[in-house]
């Protein structure tokens, strides 16, 4: 039977009570499709950080390590410090295991409600490739004649052909399985040099894959086509500042907070990929069942398709999106049902098949980007 190890972190507030749900819709995923995994539970987040003072130990990181792939909840309390646990954790986590990209699916499922009027699932199903490493987000930058009325900060944005060939690459690879549509976001008429770098990738790296169609649109009128227009879009591939903007914009097309699902892949088989909802902790609703789950459980999907599940993958995304399909509201006290509740009824879906299938799946597709044979990276 194909086994597969996993670390899950189901950190802080609703961390855990989404973590719980997805790990339910994965037992039941495992009895249908017929294999294992061996689970470990991290405690990292607040609690353990207020009771010991550690952040992502060595020990940790070694253990972790060893994971095909690590399952994450939430981290965030308002006992720590905005940032402590955000940055210690979470962002290094990413940085240790080199998790190369952030993938943030944006589909609009068939009877979620999204406050795009006139937005219809058919026109709305693309993925964002955001580089997760550099960019203006490596954490240097620099202050001179602090505390002066001379102050001078420096923050600068890094760009290396390396990180930003690899995103690329993946960027096409995806869109080679999908509708083979590339678009590249960035601001090259303003940011020349970053801007060229990443253009000359572009074409350079497209030479690998000449039945992509590639287009560019700049970060600012992607603000205004992505709501509008999101059936232009297949795969977009962006840095990490503007990804990061931009997959929120994404978010809200797709029904919001609850329902978004992310993975941050390391594309060598160095370390694990790790898989999240983009939602934080959400202190307000902690303990009353009252999260979401489907964002953390199309996040299982992810990895699903990225550990090679591809068919239980598809099967997740489809129970999940069908359950979403009968909610009432998508949080809060109006869904009708709590959060392990919800879990049950997408587990229960899965298991009876009865969703209906969805088409083009981003979670399998996922199995075909990573399982092939000849990935060069
Ligand atoms: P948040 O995403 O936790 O919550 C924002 C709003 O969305 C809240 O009203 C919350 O109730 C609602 N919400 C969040 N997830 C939901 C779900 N699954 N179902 C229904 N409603 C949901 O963002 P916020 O409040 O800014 O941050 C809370 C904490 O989480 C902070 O400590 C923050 O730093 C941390 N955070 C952690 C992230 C992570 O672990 N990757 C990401 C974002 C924030
Ligand atoms: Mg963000």
């Amino acid at each position: 039977m194909r086994r597969h190890t996993l670390a899950v972190l189901p950190g802080d507030g609703v961390g855990p009570e989404v973590t719980r749900a997805a790990l339910t819709v994965l037992d039941a995923a495992q009895e249908r499709f017929g294999f294992s995994t061996a689970r470990t539970e991290v405690p990292l987040g607040a609690d353990h950080y207020l009771q010991t003072g550690e952040l992502l130990t060595d020990e940790v990181t070694a253990s972790l390590g060893t994971a095909d792939a690590i399952l994450f909840g939430a981290i965030g309390s308002p006992r720590v410090t905005p940032g402590i646990l955000e940055r210690g954790i979470i962002l290094e986590l990413r940085r240790r295991m080199q998790q190369a990209i952030n993938l943030r699916p944006v589909r609009l499922y068939e009877g979620v409600p999204t406050p795009i009027a006139g937005l219809t699932p058919a026109r709305c199903d693309l993925v964002i490739v955001r580089e997760n490493t550099e960019g203006a987000y490596v954490a240097q930058g620099s202050t001179v004649h602090r505390g002066t009325a001379a102050r001078v900060a420096v923050q600068e944005s890094v760009n290396t052909w390396y990180a930003v060939e690899r995103a690329v690459d993946f960027a096409y690879r995806l869109a080679s399985v999908r509708r083979k549509r590339l678009t590249l976001c960035h601001k090259t008429n303003v940011l020349v040099e970053a801007g060229a770098l990443w253009t000359d990738v572009m074409s350079a790296v497209g030479e690998r894959y000449p039945d992509v169609e590639t287009d560019y649109v700049h970060v600012d009128a992607m603000c205004m086509h992505l709501p509008v227009s999101p059936e232009r879009f297949d795969v977009v591939v962006t840095d990490n500042l503007f990804g990061d903007i931009v997959t929120d914009l994404g978010a809200v097309l797709q029904g919001g907070l609850g329902v978004a699902a992310s993975g941050n892949l390391n594309l060598d088989g160095s370390h694990p990929s790790m898989f999240e909802p983009i939602h934080g902790s959400a202190p307000d609703i902690a303990g009353r069942g009252w999260a979401n789950p489907a964002g953390a459980c199309l996040s299982l999907g992810m990895m699903l398709g990225h550990l090679g599940e591809g068919e239980a993958a598809a099967a997740v995304e489809s129970a999940t999106a069908a359950v979403l399909a009968d909610l009432p509201a998508l949080a809060g006290e109006g869904m009708g049902a709590s959060t392990q509740e919800l879990g049950e009824r997408i587990a229960a879906t899965l298991t009876e098949g009865s969703a209906p299938t969805i088409t083009g799946s981003l979670m399998s597709q996922l199995a075909r980007v990573m399982g092939g044979d000849d990935v060069a990276w």
